[in-house]
């Protein structure tokens, strides 16, 4: 299959082209498209051969649900087998935008889509074109991110292509996505509601509007809830450690004769290695951290060493996929 690729100017998509993309799906096909997480890879949530295609697509094990995006809460709603009160606050307040709601799934939600689980995963996202691309085809969207299972979330068009160019039938390039990190998935179906996975809103934002919430990811006695909690993913294909030390550890690695990359936010003296600089807070470090793994894992390094990024809350969604991105990994304490 030959992935057709549409240029779509990201603030005002042409709606020629968005009608173009709605047709790919309303026939069953895959089309990746931006959003302000990162680029997703969508489906018509309701035809399960076209899920199905995601699927085999990212080979991506049955087991791992795919969030559902609608264009408003009057889509989310009908998704859903219950509303409660907080998800109305959560949407009014977050939606559009990079929260994403596990609620008791609706009967015609296909079980493909949630893993055969009872709940449904669901998020209106903030990007023009994945808002123009949602109302004109008229179906919500299962749209993982387009990577292959386990790999880096694509940030960039070329990101989405390098891996899945011969299994997709369109893509919409609006150029980088803003938020670079996915968006943060909250458990509504528990009381208080459970952080499955940090993302772009933060805990404090939440927790500012609906007090504490459950973190921390589930025992080892207890199946995760949410299969992007597994260990290994978000993961460049080159070895990835995270260090307090990584000057030393730069050179300890180059002096072994290792090619290597090196990862800071800190204002390094120059070094002969392959480094880049990423912004000293969070949400500009996030925006670009996997467009600079994407960067390095294309090098042809043996190894990226990552300068551990400063704690705090803030750093929730980082610290998790760096952890998870990681084969060695110390200066990064708060729990996963
Ligand atoms: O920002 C994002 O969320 C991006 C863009 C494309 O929207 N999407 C994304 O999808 O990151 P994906 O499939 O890569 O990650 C979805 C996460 C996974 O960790 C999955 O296990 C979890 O959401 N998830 C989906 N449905 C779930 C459910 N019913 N219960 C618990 N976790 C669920
Ligand atoms: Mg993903």
């Amino acid at each position: 299959m030959a992935c057709q690729i549409l240029p779509v100017d990201p603030e005002s998509p042409d709606p020629e082209i968005i009608a173009d993309a709605a047709r790919v799906l309303q026939k069953g096909g895959l089309v990746a498209f931006p959003t302000e997480t990162v680029y997703g890879l969508g489906a018509n949530a309701f035809n399960v051969s076209a899920v199905g295609k995601v699927f085999a697509a990212k080979d991506r094990p049955a087991r791992n649900p795919l969030i559902v995006h609608v264009a408003g809460l009057h889509g989310a709603k009908e998704l859903v087998g219950a509303w409660p009160a907080l998800a109305q606050t959560l949407a009014q307040h977050f939606w559009p935008g990079p929260l994403t709601l596990v609620l008791p799934k609706a009967a015609r939600v296909p079980d493909l889509v949630t893993a055969n689980g009872p709940t449904v995963a669901v998020r209106v996202p903030a990007h023009p074109v994945a808002l123009a691309l949602l109302r004109a085809g008229q179906m919500p969207l299962a749209a993982p991110s387009a990577n292959r299972s386990t790999e880096l979330s694509p940030t960039r068009a070329e990101h989405v292509l390098a891996t899945l160019a011969d299994r997709i039938d369109l893509l919409l390039d609006a150029g980088p996505t803003k938020g670079g990190l996915e968006s943060t998935v909250l458990d509504l179906t528990t009381d208080p509601p459970r952080l499955l996975r940090p993302g772009l809103v933060t805990v404090a934002e939440l927790e500012a509007l609906i007090g504490l919430l459950q973190r921390g990811t589930s025992t080892a006695a207890e199946p995760p809830r949410s299969p992007g909690q597994m260990q290994r993913h978000y993961a460049p294909r080159t070895p990835l450690e995270v260090t307090g030390q990584s000057r030393r550890r730069v050179e300890e690695l180059c002096g072994c004769g290792l090619r290597v990359g090196w990862l800071t936010h800190l204002p390094e003296r120059d070094t002969l290695v392959m480094k880049i600089v990423l912004p000293g807070e969070a949400v500009g470090y996030a925006a670009q951290l996997y467009a600079a793994l994407h960067q390095l894992d294309g090098a042809g390094l043996d190894r990226i060493v990552v300068e551990a990024p400063p704690s705090g809350d803030a750093w929730l969604a980082v610290h998790d996929r760096l952890r998870r991105a990681s084969d060695r990994l110390e200066g990064i304490t708060d729990e996963g």
